[in-house]
């Protein structure tokens, strides 16, 4: 074995949350999350209003669906048929992206290329119709504050996005123009709202008893349904961006990962559980087993992914991945402590996302029974990455007992879309 065994059992124990730590960690997100419903200033969730209720399931008819989220960029005509039925009439799908071609993230970009791009997008999924009306709902999947559900403004951007002139502007005033400059005066966006939002609301469409919504993906994040039972709101669903919760003990890996990001001191939970940053820390542990500090092999969570799978007995698939992102060649007792570290970071990140879901079951409970409920989540983490899925059960019922029982997680594939179309069309209840 060419690895230090100590070194090594050092790192691993810098990515364990054992049990107390759990229970920590979601009584301070519930405590956050008190404070936040006080005053959003007390607290490190930024509990953004969305101006939306939950679905009526009554929600029917045609509808375009703009999901802004990631550097793919999706536009979808959909036909709402109500209870949870629906039917997708037509999708385009285009990168903001394409390395070497353009850039539409990048900070050499600007909000109108970025919207022109999109508008094109949408002139497909209309086939070129610039007559038929259509309203359109918008899943914006970055920190925005609003003031109804059509008025939302970006505040940051996250995710390593920096196209310049977006933080700041209401994103569907800045997406209307763009509509007008090609043409397209018989789309009218109506409403923006968060991806998580858009899951919960695809969630609820379909299945009573779902009241949080999240993503676990490239970005990670989570809203609920907050009832104001106080009265001083109408019932509404608060995007938290819980990606942003600072109550947490990030290791060195982490704070170094931070200083080097585009927004150092921001997005600390996302950047220690989300699909955009674990290949990063991993690579970064690497690194250090292997004598290389500082080194940067570009990693990504598929990797970590086809690590944590590879069941051969001289761990071939290992060897193979590190060979082609370090150039160096492993032994298999090695590959197999590469093969415990990805699971030890990937165990960590299900195991913080969960105690913030648990946070958030407590204080909708209030000391009383914790309800039947569902879990609504998306993204690829959540969906593939092996031992996500278990370690967010194994840490509910760790957190919860016996009530574990009553709550469950459900996958909310392509939420983002739907979401949007039920968006549009509450937008006009
Ligand atoms: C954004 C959130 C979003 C999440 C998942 C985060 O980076 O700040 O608004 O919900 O990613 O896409």
């Amino acid at each position: 074995m060419a690895f230090n065994k100590d070194q090594f059992d050092s790192i691993i124990e810098e990515f364990t949350v054992d049990g107390s730590r759990l229970h920590e960690v979601a009584a301070d997100f519930r405590y956050d999350l008190r404070k936040g419903l006080q005053d959003p200033a007390e607290s490190s969730l930024r509990m953004l209003k969305s101006y939306v209720g939950l679905p009526t399931g009554e929600e029917t008819g045609e509808y375009l669906a703009l999901d802004f989220g990631g550097t793919n960029v999706r536009v979808l005509r959909i036909r709402l048929d109500g209870h949870g039925k629906f039917e997708v009439l037509k999708k385009v799908a285009k990168p903001l992206r394409v390395e070497g071609i353009y850039d539409f993230v990048g900070e050499g970009s600007t909000a109108e290329q970025q919207f022109d791009f999109i508008a094109e997008l949408v002139d497909e999924a209309i086939e070129g119709d610039h007559t038929t009306k259509y309203l359109l709902g918008h899943t914006f999947s970055f920190p925005s504050e609003q003031t109804n559900l059509y008025n939302a403004k970006l505040i940051i951007w996250t995710k390593e996005f920096a196209t310049k002139g977006v933080e700041g502007k209401v994103v569907n005033d800045l997406l209307k123009e763009a509509l007008h400059r090609q043409g397209i005066d018989n789309v009218e966006p109506t409403a923006v709202i968060n991806d998580t939002v858009a899951v919960l609301l695809a969630a609820a469409y379909k299945q009573e008893d779902t009241y949080i919504g999240s993503i676990y993906a490239t970005g990670h994040n989570t809203c609920y349904f907050e009832p104001f039972a106080d009265k001083a709101e109408r019932p509404m669903i608060l995007n938290l961006e819980s990606g942003g919760f600072m109550k947490l003990a990030p290791n060195r890996f982490d704070a170094e990962f931070d200083a080097q990001s585009e927004k150092p001191g921001e997005q600390r939970l996302e950047k220690m559980v989300s699909g955009r940053y674990m290949g990063e820390l991993f690579g970064m542990a690497l690194a250090e087993l292997l004598g290389e500090q500082g080194s940067k092999y570009g990693f990504t969570s598929i990797d970590m992914s086809n690590t944590i799978l590879d069941e051969t007995p001289a761990r071939e698939e290992v060897k193979a991945i590190v060979k082609a992102k370090t150039g160096r060649e492993l032994e298999t007792a090695d590959c197999e402590l590469v093969q415990q570290l990805a699971s030890a970071i990937v165990i960590r990140s299900a195991r913080l996302v969960t105690a913030t879901y648990v946070g958030i079951i407590w204080q909708l409970a209030g000391g009383k029974a914790i309800a039947k409920q569902h879990i609504a989540i998306d993204g690829s983490v959540y969906e593939k990455m092996p031992l996500a899925k278990e370690n967010i059960m194994r840490a509910l019922s760790e957190l919860l007992g016996e009530d574990a029982a009553v709550v469950d997680t459900v996958l909310e594939n392509g939420g983002s879309g739907l979401g949007a179309a039920i968006a549009a069309a509450m937008s006009q209840e």
